[in-house]
């Protein structure tokens, strides 16, 4: 045990530094497609416990964030609302729950208009990587908290990447046209922290088909910058990852002493 007053997980203002309220917009809206046939992919059970309940409890075990925004599937709004209200959350954290869009993109925008004031810092976190560990989101806020418009956790990549002529029909072989240098590539995740005025503006300019909201921001010609990512915020999205989560909330309970 430290003597420090906060457990670990509290990014601590530094003295003289007003407290800035931090929210998380959660897109949960998609079907999961790759996932396969069933439930939405948020509402689909890990360890027993829906996906994006993991994903709002690793939000909400940020000191940092008070409130939390969950994106539902559009006809889905009142089915998560009752979902979250049967699973405890920590006292000091609100839900919010709107209905999502046909795109991600759409749905964070929902998320985001939903907002209330008082709120200068936002989190954009997929229910998809429901098992990020808290450290990674004190470190977002903490970047933001520090001056940064947009950051976003980060990893460098195990495979080669080539950059193909994409196929006619899937199947076929593509072209390689290039190999970018792998050492200065990066995979990132969420959550994604941005100063909200920030990524409303990008959300209010930038029409392109971006697939996360950083890249929004660098379309404003704004500085992204990245912090460490984990190896257990990857994102669900094919049956396999499904069998990599079980095994990660596994080791964690067998860690936790369960
Ligand atoms: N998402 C959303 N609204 C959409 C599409 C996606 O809120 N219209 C959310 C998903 O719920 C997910 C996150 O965006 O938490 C990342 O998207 P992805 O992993 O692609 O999830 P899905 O779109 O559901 O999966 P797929 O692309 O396989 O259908
Ligand atoms: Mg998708």
């Amino acid at each position: 045990m430290s003597d420090d007053p906060l457990p670990p997980s509290s990014p601590t203002p530094a003295p003289g530094r007003p407290t800035v309220r931090t929210a998380a917009v959660i897109p949960a809206a998609g079907r999961g497609v790759r996932l396969g046939p069933g439930a939405p992919k948020a509402l689909r059970a890990l360890g027993g416990t829906p996906m994006l309940v993991h994903a709002v409890r690793a939000m909400a075990d940020s000191r940092a964030v008070s409130l939390v925004v969950v994106v539902a599937p559009p006809d889905g709004a009142g089915e998560v609302k009752s979902l979250l209200d049967a699973h405890a959350l920590p006292e000091r954290t609100d839900v919010l729950v709107v209905p999502g869009g046909d795109s991600r993109q759409e749905s964070v925008k929902r998320g985001l208009d939903a907002l209330p004031e008082g709120y200068d810092i936002v989190l954009v976190h997929d229910a998809a990587r429901p098992l990020v560990p808290v450290d990674t989101v004190d470190a977002v806020v903490e970047a933001v908290r520090d001056g940064a418009a947009a950051v976003v956790p980060a990893l460098p990549l195990a495979d080669t990447v080539k950059q193909v002529e994409p196929a006619a029909a899937p199947g076929e072989p593509e072209p390689v046209v290039a190999t970018p240098d792998r050492s200065r590539l990066r995979a990132v995740q969420t959550p994604q922290g941005f100063e909200r005025a920030t990524l409303v503006r990008a959300h209010e300019t930038v029409t392109d088909d971006v697939t996360d909201d950083a890249g929004m921001v660098e379309r404003l010609g704004l500085t992204v910058v990245t912090v460490p990512g984990h190896e257990e915020a990857f994102k669900v999205t094919r049956p396999l990852d499904l069998v990599l989560a079980e095994a990660v909330l596994a080791r964690r309970r067998l860690n936790d002493g369960f």
